[in-house]
């Protein structure tokens, strides 16, 4: 039976199946047309690539190395500038040193970037001065602006996002392969907003140490340091706009199966994982390395189903499990999950989201969270695997190494009323520059505390 629900599988079976989240393109002709133009366009990623983080991803889930996933909510097609690159690759970069600094270990950096501009929502409409428009979906499906106009489902879309991708993917190419020797430098380095955090001086003779090995590599080697320049960098985004990542789901010459060439890794949104539906159908039939989200509402039954549907063969390093429960929720939920998947044998990598579960509205109707509650689940999330003898390998966050103010709390103590200042995002709050150092300080700490 298994195998002829394998054999039926292509690039597009899942149009058979009930599709959540996605619009209905109006006008189905150009829809087709966008469609075989992006099939035809060249890959942005290749499938060496892609193996090569599966196999970073199995020694994670061998407990040998960890991984560091992160980047915004969602990506705009106007944000595709150098600023945002270069600071989104600069903050990845600081937070993985500090990671490997302190924990000795490899850590593998996968982006919410080049392709993270789908969104799933909660309502289709919203209304907007008495009138019912489309919610925004992210724009790779139709435009912010609060118009009938701009929220229409708009194909040609699909192109421009995948032309967005390419340019911002060529850019981090360009970076990550040289340019990024002064990143490590203390210079670039900012400290003074860790003066009131009770970790201060370590964290100040953490970033004296880390300059200090890079000026002796330096000095010693300079070649090493050239090798050490060439920092690899992953990309991954939600396949939620199935027609964009179907198209870009291709064989390649003298490997069997498919492969999203779109972006190393994608994940499956905690919306559309239903076993039945158009996702997981499509989820199934590829090579890359597969992210699922699970928090409430789940049961330990339907994700052990889900599981083995999406990686039948128990293939290390195929799936990155990203709990995301809530700090309230997590004491409950993640236990007799982390039992029944050992239980089971089936090698996850298991990553914690403690963004999506700790979303919250002030009372002006701003969407933010709070420093301390992320932290919090992070900290539960280590303590019960420790518990159960298992390794927590990876975070994925959402985060900016730009200067927003859309999250609470962290040592430079942004409140509510501050929240106004440089509220940026199209989606949800994300932790900015200083915030994000200061949870890989933090995550540091736990990780020592639970596997050292
Ligand atoms: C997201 O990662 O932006 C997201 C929507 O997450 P989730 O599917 O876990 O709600
Ligand atoms: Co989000």
């Amino acid at each position: 039976m298994e195998k002829t629900i394998k054999n039926t599988w292509s690039p597009t079976s899942w149009k058979e199946k009930t599709v959540k989240q996605l619009p209905t393109y109006s006008n189905s002709e150009l829809l087709e047309e966008n469609y075989s133009q992006l099939k035809g366009l060249p890959p942005l990623v290749t499938s060496w690539e892609i193996e090569a983080l599966k196999a970073k991803l199995a020694e994670v889930s061998a407990g040998k190395s960890f991984l560091l996933q992160g980047g915004d909510c969602a990506e705009s097609f106007d944000l595709v500038t150098s600023p945002k690159i270069v600071n989104m690759l600069k903050v990845m970069l600081q937070m993985s040193f500090i990671l490997i600094h302190e924990m000795g270990v490899p850590v593998h950096r996968v982006g919410r970037i080049a392709g993270q501009y789908a969104k799933p929502r909660s309502n289709d409409f919203e209304n907007v001065n008495g009138k019912e428009i489309h919610s925004y979906r992210g724009d790779l499906i139709n435009r912010f602006e609060a118009t009938e106009e701009a929220r229409m489902p708009d194909s040609n879309r699909l192109i421009e996002g995948y032309h967005k991708a390419g340019l911002t993917l060529n850019f981090l190419r360009a970076l990550a392969d040289e340019g990024f020797a002064d990143l490590r430098h203390p210079e670039q380095w900012e400290m003074d907003f860790m003066l009131n955090n009770e970790y201060y001086k370590e964290y100040e003779a953490m970033v004296d140490s880390i300059t200090k090995a890079v000026r002796f590599m330096e000095s010693i080697s300079p070649t090493r340091v050239n090798n050490l320049q060439k920092a690899d960098f992953y990309t991954s985004h939600e396949a939620l706009n199935l027609y964009y990542d179907a198209a870009q789901t291709r064989q390649v010459p003298r490997k069997t199966g498919f492969f999203n060439l779109s972006a190393h890794m994608v994940w499956l949104g905690n919306r559309t994982r239903d076993l039945d539906g158009a996702h997981v159908e499509y989820f199934r039939g590829i090579q890359n390395p597969i992210g699922v989200k699970v928090g409430p509402p789940f049961t330990v039954d339907e994700t052990l189903r889900l599981i083995e549907t999406l990686n039948p063969t128990h293939e290390a390093g195929k799936i990155v499990l990203i709990g995301r429960f809530g700090k309230d929720k997590i004491e409950d939920q993640l236990p007799p999950l982390i039992r029944a998947i050992r239980k089971e044998g089936f090698p996850v990598v298991w990553s914690s989201d403690p963004m999506h579960g700790n979303t919250f509205s002030t009372e002006d109707a701003v969407k933010t969270r709070n420093f301390d509650h992320i932290l919090e689940e992070i900290k539960s999330s280590f303590a019960i695997h420790r518990a159960e003898g298992s390794y927590l390998g990876g975070v994925h966050l959402e985060m900016t190494g730009d200067n927003v103010t859309e999250c609470v709390g962290g040592a430079e103590g942004l409140n509510e009323s501050g929240l106004g200042h440089n509220y940026e995002t199209f989606c949800d709050p994300r932790l900015n520059y200083q915030q994000s150092l200061e949870l890989a300080f933090l995550i540091a700490k736990e990780w020592k505390q639970s596997y050292l």
